[in-house]
């Protein structure tokens, strides 16, 4: 047994103070240090100094490790210029990928504090790499193909990918489901997929309406998207409909990237279905799409997306980044929602006992420092200073290990 004690330990929200947490590899008690160490007078006593916030491990739920050695390769500015690049530089990008740089990538997770993070997985090659972390990983197995005549294909292949990841299944790799998006996977294919999602009961994800391009083919088969198509598959309409494709998760809470160019009625839909919205606020920017309407989300989680659409997997960057574009939201209001958007918001969405410091939770932790005393202890301050004033985490602990934070 070990017992952390910290200045700050953040609880359903709140910043609990006088507050000590015993674990082994899950949270086994929370209360006052003197009453732990009474309980348990044999447990080993980490204690952090002054100024001190222990949360419990981030989650960034959206990540693509296949396109880590993106730098300046890809056009940004543009969400239609940026796709043609990627389908112009994709496979360069992938024979680009080493072990050695997904695993600088996932370090840089780490030591922003994230120890639970999904990635998003097109072809498989990743999947080892994910297997051998200490950190948890979802792995998104994803399927993506609107062209009928190669539908069997690409469902046999998405079920080896699929079953390659199940066999390698653990506590820290959870095999999960992504559909790649409304305008580049059949109806047919979402069909299929999700029925195995729904009876094997899989963490389900999928991008959605992104870009005002992406709006337009869905809704009128027009737009930037037409001319795309014609070329890519000689087809002039959309396989689906915004209505039609939110139908099809109607029975799945599922969590959808980016929901930029939402409308009303559409977001009342992924409100009452239980769905949630992750947030990619730098991939937005640079892409060109424009900014979520995430005030009237009810479940918002943060996501990096992959260094294809930006330029670091630094969860504290992308809260700075989204404090800065939700200027006109309450800055005090807004801290605590993105803190919560990387812990219970995704927590829940996730199902997982991961995200909340509470006992049978997975004693993953992130411990950051303040560089002085919070003066002013009101409400949102400590998660504005956390977003603020933290380069990186102190400490990391994963299913009650800590783990060295190399730099
Ligand atoms: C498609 O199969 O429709 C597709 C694939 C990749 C990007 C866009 C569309
Ligand atoms: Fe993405």
């Amino acid at each position: 047994m070990k017992i952390i004690s910290s200045k700050y330990t953040y609880i359903n929200g709140e910043y609990k103070k006088d507050v000590a947490v015993a674990f082994n590899t899950k949270i086994v008690k929370i209360a006052p240090l003197n009453d732990l160490q009474a309980k348990f007078p044999n447990a080993q006593l980490i204690k952090y100094p002054n100024n001190s916030v222990l949360y419990p491990g981030f989650i960034n739920p959206h990540v693509h490790l296949e396109f880590s050695a993106n730098k300046a390769t890809l056009k940004y500015g543009n969400f239609m210029s940026w796709l043609y690049s990627v389908i112009e530089n994709r496979n360069t990008l992938v024979s680009n990928l080493s072990e050695d740089l997904i695993k600088e990538k996932c370090n840089e997770m780490l030591k922003s504090g994230v120890t639970t993070f999904g990635a998003i997985s097109s072809f498989g090659a990743e999947l080892e790499v994910c297997a051998n972390l200490k950190q948890r990983v979802i792995f998104f197995n994803e399927v993506i193909g609107s062209n009928p005549a190669a539908i069997d294909t690409l469902f046999a292949d998405f079920k080896n990918r699929l079953n390659e990841s199940i066999e390698l299944k653990s506590e820290t790799l959870i095999p999960a489901i992504a559909i790649h998006s409304p305008y580049s996977v059949h109806p047919f294919l979402i069909r299929e997929v999700l029925n195995i999602a729904k009876s094997q009961k899989l963490i389900t994800t999928a991008h959605f309406l992104e870009s005002q391009a992406e709006r337009e083919w869905l809704e009128s088969s027009s737009g930037d998207f037409l001319e795309f198509f014609k070329n890519f598959s000689n087809t002039t309409q959309a396989v689906t409909t915004i209505e039609e494709f939110l139908n099809a998760f109607k029975n799945i809470p599922t969590l959808f990237t980016h929901t930029v160019q939402v409308k009303e009625s559409e977001i009342e839909t992924i409100n009452k279905n239980g769905h949630s919205t992750i947030h990619c606020p730098r991939s937005n920017r640079l892409l060109g799409c424009g900014r979520a309407p995430i005030e009237y989300i009810d479940r918002v989680l943060l996501g990096t997306d992959g260094l294809s659409s930006n330029y670091s997997l630094n969860i504290l960057e992308e809260m700075r980044s989204a404090l800065n574009m939700h200027f006109q939201a309450d800055l005090n209001k807004l801290a605590p929602r993105l803190i919560e958007a990387v812990t219970t918001t995704a927590s829940n969405a996730l199902n997982l006992k991961i995200g909340k410091i509470e006992p049978e939770y997975w004693a993953d932790f992130a411990i950051f420092t303040l560089p002085d005393d919070l003066k002013y202890e009101e409400k949102g301050s400590l998660a504005l200073h956390t977003i603020i004033n933290c380069e990186s985490a102190d400490s990391v602990y994963i299913g009650g290990e800590e783990l060295r934070i190399k730099s």
